[in-house]
């Protein structure tokens, strides 16, 4: 496989779709904030089976990070990332500049009300709304048929579906299900931010979302049962701050009295001063 070509420019990107686009290919994006890991690749790859012409975007959006976050410690790994794309099956990544992106005089954001205020909205404050500007902002440089998104950020997939729905843009999502380390570690970029000790630690967050499974499955259908239990293991970890775990509907991101059908039981917690985050998607009958 051929490295893939890179484009900084909006103009030039949006021509390198329009090519295969108008000959009737399919085109797939899998937009990134880099620091690739197999999780990224999984995207790319499903990208690669279903399309015939794959774009990846790397972009560490400054709009998504608050001012004490790690925006300027998040890893960039652009040559690593490159050869990621590639082995992956990419075929042209879009690398913008920031000054591209957000230009002197900047001054217009989309929101998805309310949606982008609960869960990790809660405790990352204007977090979701850099996310839907940056993601529309893509999808207007790089208008392909299909993107792909990990269900490990389930409440931004779930957003930006909104967002697709709600201003009829013409694009396709699909989400790909949670790559994870061997232990249940979800994949994710901040992974290497964590001490021997944080890592050996880190598969509780799973293993606490597995636990609340087991009580799904045998009937539990209060959310803060689960939502308790999950604190209860969490809490005997060392080294680990949880966030928030809740339950709620993957439809209306919504705690109910009961549990029942499409159900999102995520969590966010930090390991040091490194913040992870995972979820489960159940469909309780
Ligand atoms: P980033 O964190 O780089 O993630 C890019 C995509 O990879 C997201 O859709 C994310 O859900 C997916 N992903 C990450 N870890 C994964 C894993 N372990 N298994 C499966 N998919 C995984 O998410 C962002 O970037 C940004 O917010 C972005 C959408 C690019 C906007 O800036």
């Amino acid at each position: 496989m051929t490295s893939p070509v890179v484009y900084h420019a909006i103009d030039e990107i949006r021509k390198v779709v329009l090519g295969p686009k108008g000959a009737g290919k399919r085109v797939g994006f899998v937009p990134t904030m880099g620091a690739l890991h197999a999780g990224h690749a999984r995207l790319i790859e499903t990208a690669r089976a279903e399309c015939d012409f794959v774009i990846v975007s790397i972009f560490v959006n400054p709009t998504q990070f608050g001012p004490n976050e790690d925006f300027d410690k998040y890893p960039r790994t652009f040559d690593a990332d490159r050869e990621f794309c590639r082995s992956a099956g990419a075929d042209a990544i879009f690398a913008p500049t920031r000054e591209l992106m957000y230009p002197p005089g900047f001054r217009t954001f989309v929101e998805v009300i309310g949606w982008q205020d609960q869960l990790c909205g809660a405790s990352r404050p204007g977090h979701f709304r850099g996310v839907t500007t940056v993601v529309l902002k893509l999808f207007n440089s790089v208008p392909a048929d299909i993107a792909y998104f990990g269900q490990k950020d389930a409440q931004q997939v779930l957003i930006i579906r909104k967002m697709v729905h709600d201003l009829d843009l013409p694009i396709e999502i699909r989400t790909v299900a949670t790559v994870r380390e061997a232990d249940g570690l979800a994949l994710s970029s901040r992974n290497r931010f964590l001490s021997p000790d944080e890592r050996a630690a880190a598969p509780a967050l799973y293993r606490s979302l597995q636990h609340a499974q087991r009580l799904i499955d045998t009937g539990e259908r209060d959310p803060g049962a689960i939502e308790g239990a999950i604190e209860g293991e969490l809490a005997r970890v060392p080294n680990l701050r949880l966030d928030f775990a809740r339950a709620v509907s993957a439809e209306l991101l919504e705690r109910p009295a009961r549990l029942a059908g499409p159900t999102l039981i995520a969590l966010a917690a930090f390991l040091g001063s490194t913040r992870l985050i995972d979820n489960i998607q159940l469909d309780i009958r």
